[in-house]
C-alpha cells in the first residue's frame, strides 16, 4: 500500500520546482477559440518529435481542447503575465480581445508568445487525477527570442543569469548622479525640520532610494540603495503623470485577497495627484509588520511567498495612507512624499521626509508639505534645465 501524502505538502514540495508557462490552444469544434494555461509542458522525444502536457481530468477547458484534432502550445514571455492571468480562468470569453493568428493546422498561435509548437494528439492517458497528453510536433517556429515567463512557488518571475559579480545597473548608477545634482536643497531641508530626507527613484517595479540626509532624531529603517516594491497604496507620488497603463499595473500589484481596493487606490491616486504630496499615517504595529516583511523578501532573495507577505502588508497600510488633515488636530506621521518634476525623459523621482516629530498640528504639518513641495519642484527645475 501506498503511504497517503498530504496534499498541501505536495503542492508545497512540487510548488518549489520552477516552470515555464505555456498556453494551450485549439480552434474547437464549436468554432471558438479554447486555451488554458499549463505550466506542466516538457519536451518529450526528437524522434518522432513529441511534447507533453498534464491537464487535470476535471478541466473544463481541456474538454473543450481536445474537441479539436490539433492544439498548439504558446510559450508565453516574461511581459506576458497579464495575459497568462486571462487565459489561466475558467471563461468562454478569455480570448476576447486577445491577438493571435492560426497556425498551419489551424490552431491559435498568440501575439508575444516566445514560441509555438503546433501537434495533433498521440496519446491522451489518465494518470491519477491528471491526463497524460502526447502531442506529435507537426510544425514550430521561435517567434520572439526574449525572456520567458517563469511560475515558482506560486508566483511569476524572469530568468536571470547566474554572476560572481553582479552588473552595475545602470539605471541605478544614472539615477543616483540625478539625485546627487540637487544634494544641498535636500540636506538643507532635513536640517530646516530635523527630520530624515530621502530622495526615492522608481526603477522598472521598485523604489529606490539614492540620496539620504538623516539630521531626524530616528534612525531609518533601511540603508541607502534599499528597494522597495511599489505596491499600493504605496508609490502613488511615482505615479502623477503616469498613463493608465503604468497605473492599471500598480493596481494589479495589490494582493489577491478577494478585497478589491482598486477604487480606494485610485481615489487616493487623484488626491495625490490634486495635492501634489502624499501623507502616510504612523500606526506602528501596522509599519513593523510591513518592515519585517520586507526585511524578509530582502534577505530571502526576493522569492515570490515573502512578495506575498509584502504586498499583504503594504496594502494593509491603506487607511493610513493620505489622511485628511482638519486644522487644530494633531498626527503622528511615518512620511511625507512630494514627486518630483522630472518629465518624461527622466525615471520618475521623489523626496521623502521621514522621523517627523510626533503629535504635529495640522498646520505645522501643513508648513512641512510647503517646503518639501517649493525643494522638490526646484529639484525638478534644476534636473530638467538644459545644460551648457
Ligand atoms: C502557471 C499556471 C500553470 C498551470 N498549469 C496547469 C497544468 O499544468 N494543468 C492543468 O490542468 N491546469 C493548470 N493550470 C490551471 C489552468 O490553466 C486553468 O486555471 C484551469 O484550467 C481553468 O479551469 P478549467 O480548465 O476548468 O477551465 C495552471 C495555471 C497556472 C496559472
Amino acid at each position: 500500500m501506498v503511504k497517503a501524502v498530504d496534499s498541501a505538502l505536495f503542492r508545497e514540495t512540487l510548488g518549489h520546482y520552477p516552470t515555464g508557462v505555456a498556453v494551450v490552444t485549439a480552434v474547437a469544434e464549436d468554432g471558438r477559440p479554447a486555451g488554458m494555461v499549463v505550466g506542466t509542458f516538457s519536451s518529450v522525444s526528437l524522434d518522432p518529435p513529441m511534447v507533453a502536457f498534464f491537464p487535470a481530468v476535471g478541466s473544463r477547458s481541456f474538454e473543450h481542447l481536445r474537441t479539436a484534432p490539433a492544439f498548439c502550445v504558446n510559450v508565453l514571455a516574461a511581459d506576458q503575465e497579464s495575459l497568462c492571468r486571462r487565459m489561466a480562468t475558467g471563461g468562454a470569453e478569455k480570448f476576447d480581445g486577445v491577438r493571435w493568428r492560426p497556425g498551419p493546422l489551424g490552431s491559435p498561435v498568440l501575439e508575444g508568445a516566445v514560441s509555438w509548437i503546433e501537434c495533433t494528439y498521440q496519446d491522451i492517458r489518465e494518470a491519477g487525477d491528471h491526463f497524460i497528453v502526447l502531442g506529435l510536433v507537426h510544425e514550430l517556429a521561435v517567434q520572439r527570442s526574449t525572456l520567458p515567463l517563469l511560475f515558482f512557488q506560486g508566483g511569476y518571475g524572469r530568468f536571470s543569469p547566474g554572476s560572481f559579480i553582479a552588473g552595475p545597473d545602470p539605471d541605478l548608477i544614472q539615477a543616483a548622479q540625478l539625485a546627487e545634482t540637487i544634494r544641498s536643497q535636500v540636506e538643507d531641508l532635513s536640517a530646516e525640520f530635523a527630520v530624515n530626507c530621502g530622495v526615492l527613484v522608481k526603477i522598472r517595479g521598485d523604489a529606490v532610494q539614492v540620496l539620504a540626509a538623516n539630521r531626524g532624531s530616528v534612525a531609518e529603517p533601511f540603508p541607502l540603495g534599499h528597494r522597495q516594491p511599489i505596491i499600493p497604496p504605496l508609490g502613488a507620488a511615482f505615479l502623477v503623470d503616469s498613463p493608465a497603463a503604468e497605473v492599471d499595473e500598480w493596481l494589479g500589484r495589490a494582493p489577491d485577497d478577494g478585497l478589491d481596493r482598486r477604487d480606494l487606490h485610485r481615489a487616493r491616486l487623484d488626491k495625490v495627484r490634486e495635492c501634489g504630496y502624499s501623507l502616510l499615517a504612523a500606526e506602528p504595529r501596522l509599519l513593523r509588520h510591513q518592515q519585517a516583511a520586507l526585511s524578509a523578501f530582502e534577505l530571502s532573495d526576493r522569492l515570490p511567498r515573502h512578495e506575498r507577505a509584502v504586498q499583504q502588508a503594504t496594502s494593509e497600510l491603506a487607511e493610513l495612507f493620505c489622511p485628511d488633515l482638519l486644522p487644530g488636530e494633531v498626527y503622528d506621521l511615518a512620511s511625507i512624499v512630494a514627486p518630483v518634476p522630472t518629465g518624461p525623459d527622466l525615471p520618475p523621482m521623489a523626496i521623502r521626509m521621514t522621523a517627523l516629530p510626533a503629535s504635529a498640528p495640522a498646520e505645522r504639518i501643513e508648513s512641512w508639505v510647503d517646503r518639501l513641495k517649493q525643494v522638490a519642484a526646484a529639484a525638478g527645475a534644476s534636473l530638467t534645465a538644459p545644460r551648457g
